[in-house]
């Protein structure tokens, strides 16, 4: 009986608590200073339901609904969704000084959790951190000397790719989305660990009657764990984003998939920690007189180092970097840089495939600088300040489809846009351009595109492809 009673004290005090929350919640919402028109939220989850797992999909219904300017809840974090050119002035001023969008996000637990506000670049609130990280991306990944380095490792992926190419059987359809995502993973794991990726390997080992490429199992596991496990934390930072700490750490289903995340998390984190400490080893007892490779992992080791030509000076970052802060920047190069190049791959390949007359001039302009086609290409880093059109190409592409579905910021102070107060740390979401897929022929149409889209390219151009 004393059992009986104390749950039914316990189930009350929860149904109060909870009753108690909701109210508020909605009092608060129904009480915010200058609303903007947007969709109703949920407690704890706010839109999230709405907006759904492709965010510009979601986005393209609710602005069809609300508007150039709406507003919506990611959990508990208010947005303001931006997809008028004339309303984003402000928030595309690229001064530091005095600016009102300087960040890219509001302070978030879930990025705190993650370190990633103190330390890279996207996420990073420290203006000076910032500025530090952002020369040290100048120095490595921007450097020539990488770059160069980086058209040699490139070359080389090229080379196995078109090996690859002619054992496949003529039979087997290739999926485009897993191809272009293994090719783009290869090229940065490649260029920025100096160890080789072997996704493309193992994708072609998948398909049914090819040659089977030759390699280790246990290097093949190595580096297909590593990839899966950068994919892993690349949907950990979306998730650790949108979820609020209680239903991260809560909620069932939501806690188990925060379980997976946080698991890769420290695994990912050992594993570059290993790596890193691997390559100083390396580094460290190999001869003095022994030029090392440029990859950007030797580069971050060596920065500010008796190794390093290009010291920083003039700013309080004089000294070399500490393992958590390499791990970071690779985790980073990451994050932002493989279904970046992977989707451009796609948009590419989906408009060369849309205007043929555009892939003869593209060819045009290879046999014009590297000769024969049909022969080893001497594809050096001089010799591509000479593909004018390609650039062109690349452009416009870019132009038409911007690969990134969303830019974010957050208001640094209270501020007003398009007659609406917006009050410091409000999240701000600038939408894009979106190509009317279900008719490749019909002409662009403005409003917004997610990444999830690339699965409908990457079937049009397998169509494409295997016609
Ligand atoms: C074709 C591939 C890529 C495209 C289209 C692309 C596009 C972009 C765009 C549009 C932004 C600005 C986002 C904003 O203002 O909110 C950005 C930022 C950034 N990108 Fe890329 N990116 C690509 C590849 C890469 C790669 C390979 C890296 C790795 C080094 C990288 C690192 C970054 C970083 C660190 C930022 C943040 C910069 C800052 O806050 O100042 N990106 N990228």
């Amino acid at each position: 009986m004393a059992l009986i009673l104390g749950d039914f004290i316990w189930v009350n005090v929860f149904t109060a608590l909870v009753v108690v929350y909701i109210v508020k919640y909605y009092y608060s919402w129904y009480t915010r200073e200058n609303p903007i028109p947007g969709p109703f939220p949920l407690p704890l989850i706010g839109n999230l339901h709405q907006l759904g797992l492709d965010m510009g999909k979601g986005a393209v219904k609710l602005q069809k609904e609300f508007g150039d300017m709406f507003e919506i809840y990611l959990g508990p974090t208010r947005a303001i969704f931006i997809s008028r050119a004339e309303l984003t002035e402000k928030i595309y001023n690229p001064t530091l000084k005095n600016n009102e969008f300087s960040l890219r996000t509001p302070s978030n637990p879930g990025l705190e959790e993650l370190h990633l506000t103190e330390t890279g670049i996207t996420f990073n609130r420290d203006l000076n951190a910032w500025k530090f990280n952002r020369r040290i991306l100048n120095l490595t990944v921007m450097s020539p000397k990488f770059m160069r380095e980086s058209v040699k490792f490139t070359n080389q992926i090229c080379d196995e790719l078109e090996k690859y190419w002619s054992t496949i059987n003529p039979n087997n359809k290739i999926d485009f989305a897993r191809w272009t995502s293994c090719l783009a993973a290869d090229i940065i794991v490649t260029t920025s660990t100096g160890t080789k990726g072997y996704s493309m390997a193992d994708y072609i080992n998948s398909l049914p009657n090819s040659i089977k490429v030759k390699i280790s199992e246990n290097i093949l596991g190595e580096s297909l764990k590593f990839i899966e496990s950068m994919y892993m934390f690349i949907s950990c930072v979306m998730f650790y984003f949108s979820f609020p700490p209680f239903v991260r750490k809560f909620v069932p289903v939501i806690k188990t998939m925060y379980h997976k995340y946080r698991d890769n998390n420290i695994w990912l984190n050992a594993e570059l920690d290993r790596i890193i400490c691997n390559r100083k080893r390396e580094i460290q007892s190999a001869p003095s007189d022994q030029p090392i490779e440029n990859n950007v992992l030797n580069l971050l080791i060596t920065l500010n180092t008796e190794m390093d030509t290009n010291k920083i000076t003039g700013i309080d970052y004089s000294r070399p970097l500490t393992n958590i802060e390499i791990s970071c920047t690779l985790k980073e190069i990451f994050d932002a840089g493989m279904d970046t190049t992977r989707n451009v791959m796609c948009y590419i390949m989906f408009y060369i495939n849309k205007y043929p007359q555009v892939k003869d001039k593209l060819i045009q302009e290879y046999e014009s600088i590297y000769g024969d086609l049909s022969k080893k290409l001497d594809v050096t880093y001089e010799s591509l300040d000479k593909l004018v059109y390609t650039e062109a190409v690349i452009n416009e592409v870019t132009r038409l489809i911007p690969p990134l579905p969303v830019f974010m910021r957050a208001a640094t102070f209270d501020t007003e846009i398009g007659g609406y107060k917006i009050k410091k740390e409000t999240t701000v979401i600038l939408t894009k351009f979106e190509i009317n897929l279900a008719d490749p022929e019909a002409p662009l149409k403005l409003s917004y595109h997610g990444i999830q889209h690339c699965d409908e390219l990457y079937m049009y151009i397998n169509q494409k492809s295997n016609a």
